[in-house]
């Protein structure tokens, strides 16, 4: 028998790209539909790429019947909460229109298994910690109100039409391919890490600490950081779970435990043998003090255990992911500072 074709909207991007990856070892072909927006060209390597909006139906239809897809796993959306509240249109546009004219698509060919990329955005200000998946669903902004949506849509178009999916509540995904052939990479950057490793190998001044008065251990925000290759195999493990008949669900996907700001600069210290130069600021409008899953129902659900999750292996796989890349000529001065201090 040949090889399932597995259709992955945005598998430029960060979490899509690995996915891929972990997609081509299992055994699927990772066909994969972006527009090239805010994701790469050279992150497309383990199948091939249609040059597509998801909500052009034509050209979807076509790649569908082309490649003969069998299921769908939905990354493609804008990503950043601060620009969803200065541009929410953006967002309910893209992640919510888009996404109803791509679910479409998939309804007329046939194709009734979707893996969707959603949030613990969808849960706003956690009441209760770790946030389990029955824990109301309040987003506090556009990007987490636009996943919830789609979640929704989701569980109707179950009722109706028999569509079954797995939501995939991701906590924060971090850390990168430890073969070093893609990692994080996002235009404006606005993640932790990534800014971290930035300051550390002199490419930005300083990270800023975006409040340092939480009620938490060290004042500093907490969150679930959980490796992009744990994630990466967390869909696959869906997939598997939705070819083989399993029916619809919602899953976190975190490591379970909680690590403040301070702890992932000291961790970048560490693997870097560098100090970070920080700056500490006001808290960031929307950020809430901590955000960690319990992980275990999406453990159980889809037989996954994350394997890289721990910090340190986080950080050292980003870390080699961005020294590597400090050559590429726009960080071409950086590397001159890096070669300094080391
Ligand atoms: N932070 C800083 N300095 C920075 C950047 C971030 O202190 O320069 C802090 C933030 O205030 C937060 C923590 O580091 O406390 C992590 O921030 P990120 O921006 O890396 O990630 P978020 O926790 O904001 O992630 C959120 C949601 C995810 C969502 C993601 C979308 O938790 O569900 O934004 O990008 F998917």
């Amino acid at each position: 028998m040949g090889r399932t074709t597995i259709l992955v909207t945005g598998g430029a991007g960060y979490i899509g790209s690995h996915t891929c990856k972990a997609l081509a070892v299992a055994g699927y072909v990772p066909l994969v539909l972006d527009n090239l927006s805010t994701g790469h060209r050279r992150a497309v390597r383990w199948g091939p790429l249609v040059e597509a909006d998801i909500a052009d139906k034509e050209r979807v239809a076509d790649a569908i019947r082309h490649f003969d897809a069998r299921a769908a796993i939905h990354f493609a959306a804008r990503a950043y909460v601060g620009e969803s509240v200065r541009k929410p249109r953006e967002y309910f546009d893209n992640n919510v229109a888009k996404t109803l004219a791509f679910l479409d698509v998939l309804l007329d060919a046939g194709i009734d298994k979707v893996v969707f990329s959603s949030s613990c955005a969808t849960y706003g200000v956690p009441r209760d910690m770790p946030i389990a998946e029955n824990h109301p669903r309040n987003p506090i902004n556009p990007y987490g109100a636009s996943k919830l949506f789609v979640e929704d849509i989701l569980h109707w178009y179950e009722q109706a039409y028999g569509l079954r999916y797995a939501s995939l509540r991701y906590f924060n995904a971090a850390g990168a391919d430890p073969d070093g052939e893609i990692g994080e990479d996002h235009t404006p950057e606005t993640h932790l890490l990534p800014l971290v490793i930035a300051a550390a190998l002199g490419i930005a001044p300083a990270v800023e600490i975006f409040g340092t008065d939480y009620d938490t251990d060290d004042g500093t925000a907490v969150r679930d950081y959980v490796h992009v290759c744990d994630l990466a195999d967390a869909h696959v493990l869906a997939v598997d779970r939705l070819l083989a008949g399993g029916g619809s669900a919602a899953v976190n996907l975190g490591s379970g435990r909680g690590h403040s700001v301070r702890e992932v600069i000291a961790a970048v210290e560490r693997v870097g043998s560098v100090t970070v130069p920080t700056v500490e600021s006001p808290r960031r409008p929307g950020d809430p003090p901590a955000l960690v899953a319990d992980a275990r129902f999406g453990q159980s659900l889809l037989g996954w255990t994350p394997r890289k999750s721990d910090l340190h292996t986080i950080v050292r796989t980003a870390w080699d992911w961005h020294a590597t890349r400090i050559g590429e000529p726009h960080r071409r001065p950086a590397h001159e500072k890096n070669l300094e201090r080391a």
